[in-house]
């Protein structure tokens, strides 16, 4: 792998024993700093050279390698901001591909400081500085040295002389793809430590999420850093949560930021990974500039073309800046309570498909013979692609009407179902959620008497698309929805119908489309649909344009009035629950259909 410098490298290590000599040679070949920092490095580099197999340890996850190509492109989009770092850290520098590229492109350079907490690399990055040894001339400054460090980025201290405003520092890197349950499985060391980030204000809540990534964390060490030093430039690649959260953070934390831009690349290419994610580019304390809490979204293919910008507006936080100053007045709080679908997480025994014969099967492929009482049809995110759904090819089991009723009462409402649970609690019992312990068997959970609404106007939560769907009753009884669905319930028909026309009206869609983030897993959520305001929504559409979308829809709305129209805004703003009240007396009455 490293032929053309193994002869290079073995003269070397052959010829001379001492350390001093031996690092004054690899100083001068390779720019770096204390190349062979013992005796017993030395002898690690005897080895791999002898036997062709590097032994230093273990190898943990989430290091995706920067390709040189996209190191080199990162560097143009800091060149093409005038910006010539005397000072480059690279916090989690692997092989080293930015350390490498910087000094091809930063003609300033004094010194590049790298961490790494894997042994290895040291060591490949070290055999790649002796690859490039006969041509650093190429490299704009022969002055520049390079200290590396094999060490924890979260217990490293970073030298004072290393942070001072006379320097032009850059931070670059691409800290590790992992989350931190991710590591906790793998019984990783590399877990910053739990002392390390109570210092960061409110972080605590966050790290209860299981998907909290530690490049995160580096983010924020790293700003802390920038802040300290007053100055600098940080330009980082990471997913697109990840800086999300961080520009969201900055309305809490005291960095002083004064640019702030994503640059949007290709992880599948670059790096066979499904996620969306940027180059982060951020800067502090430039003069004349002032503190800001928003970020402007490019892509590194086309670094001039601004596509939108987002974080805070005031004290929202924001998707799209231009759109949400275009729709922020419905910006507040919906008066009709958005809920999610049912959850049961045991879609094989829960979810029965209805065949062609009209006969269920269920996910084990038994046909199953129940009685009609607790199974209802089921919709899914992938059936609510219409404005209105009034067929399924799905059934669900509904086992409650509340969470936590006792299900015991199954035994003589439905004995088949009852039979059937038990034939298969198996599979119920396993279910790894915590909240079916200490429930009563076969319980599920997103159900209550809103569940059983005969009208529902629902949305997917995980589809780009932020279209509103109307749903109706089956056969005469209410439809399920599942828990990637958002919705919200109503007695009356004409209600649901207004309300799906008004969640699909330009100004509606615009709002959603200014606070949504389409590249999170669940872009509509209960959080984001609660900010409509349905009220001020309906006021800004008139009963001509309801008309219209009545029409475009071809939806049957028999002898609809204004008088409907301003009956139903007059409710919204008065007696918001005579959209659905009752609930408990509805599902066990299953429906009073009033069209
Ligand atoms: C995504 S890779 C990128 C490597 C390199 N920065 C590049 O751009 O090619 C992440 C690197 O972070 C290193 N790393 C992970 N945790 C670290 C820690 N706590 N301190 C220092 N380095 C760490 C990994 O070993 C890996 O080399």
């Amino acid at each position: 792998m490293y032929e053309k410098d193994q002869s290079f490298l073995e003269e070397i290590l052959e010829q001379e024993n001492d350390l001093f000599k031996l690092n004054k040679q690899m100083l001068r070949a390779t720019k770096i700093k204390d190349f062979f920092r013992s005796k017993e490095e030395l002898n690690v580099w005897r080895d791999w050279l002898n036997k062709g197999q590097l032994n230093v340890g273990p190898r943990e996850f989430g290091d995706f390698q920067t390709p040189p190509n996209l190191a080199e492109r990162v560097c143009k989009v800091i060149l093409s901001h005038n910006i010539n770092p005397t000072v480059v850290i690279e916090p989690t520098y692997g092989k080293g591909n930015f350390i490498n590229t910087s000094l091809k492109y930063f003609r300033d350079l004094k010194k590049v400081y790298g961490v790494e907490i894997q042994r290895h690399y040291e060591y490949f990055f070290k055999m790649s500085r002796t690859m490039l040894a006969d041509n650093l001339e190429n490299e704009l400054n022969n002055d520049c040295v390079i200290e590396v460090y094999h060490d924890d980025f979260f217990k490293h201290e970073f030298p004072e002389e290393l942070l001072t405003e006379n320097d032009e520092l850059l931070v670059i890197g691409n800290p590790p793809w992992i989350t931190v349950a991710e590591l906790s499985r793998l019984s990783s060391s590399n877990i910053p430590e739990k002392s390390n980030l109570k210092g960061f204000s409110g972080i605590e809540a966050m790290t209860g999420k299981s998907n909290f990534d530690i490049s995160e964390y580096i983010l924020m060490k790293l700003l802390d850093l920038l802040s300290k030093v007053k100055k600098g430039t940080l330009a980082i690649l990471c997913k697109n949560s990840i800086t999300k959260n961080i520009v969201h953070l900055t309305s809490r934390r005291n960095w002083n930021i004064t640019t702030m831009k994503l640059f949007n690349f290709d992880a599948k290419k670059e790096f066979g990974v499904a996620t969306d994610a940027s180059l982060f580019f951020v800067r502090v304390g430039e003069s004349g500039k002032e503190r800001i809490q928003t970020c402007e979204v490019y892509n590194l293919d086309d670094p001039d073309s601004r596509i939108r910008v987002f974080g805070w507006v005031n004290d929202r936080f924001v998707s799209d800046v231009e759109s949400y100053k275009e729709s922020y007045k419905i910006d507040n709080k919906c008066p009709l309570v958005w809920r999610s679908g049912v959850k049961h997480d045991c879609s094989k025994i829960m979810e029965l498909k209805v065949q062609d014969n009209n006969e269920l099967q269920n996910g084990l492929k038994e046909v199953v013979d129940l009685e009609d009482t607790l199974v209802y049809s089921l919709v899914k995110s992938s059936d609510l692609k219409k404005e209105t759904v009034n067929q399924s090819r799905k059934k669900v089991i509904i086992t409650q009407s509340k969470v936590g009723q006792d299900t015991s009462y199954i035994k003589e409402a439905s004995p088949k179902l009852w039979k059937y649970l038990n034939e298969h609690r198996e599979h119920l019992d396993k279910r790894k959620s915590s909240i079916y312990k200490n429930n009563p068997d076969f319980s599920i959970f997103g159900i209550g008497g809103y569940s059983f609404a005969p009208y529902k106007v629902a949305i997917s939560g995980m589809y780009k698309k932020s279209k509103f769907s109307l749903v109706s009753p089956i056969n005469g009884k209410p439809v399920m929805l599942d828990d990637t669905c958002y919705f919200l319930s109503f007695n009356r028909y004409l209600d649901a119908v207004f309300t799906m026309l008004i969640l699909n009206s330009d100004l509606v869609q615009k709002f959603l489309s200014s606070i949504t983030f389409l590249d999170t897993k669940r872009p509509y959520n209960k959080d984001n649909l609660m900010r409509i305001d349905l009220l001020k929504a309906a006021k800004n559409i008139s009963f001509d344009e309801i008309l219209e979308a009545i029409k475009d829809y071809g939806l049957c709305v028999p002898a609809v009035s204004e008088d409907d129209y301003n009956d139903f805004i007059e409710r919204l703003e008065k007696q918001p629950l005579s959209f659905f009240k009752d609930e408990l007396e509805v599902a066990n009455s299953q429906l009073a259909l009033q069209i």
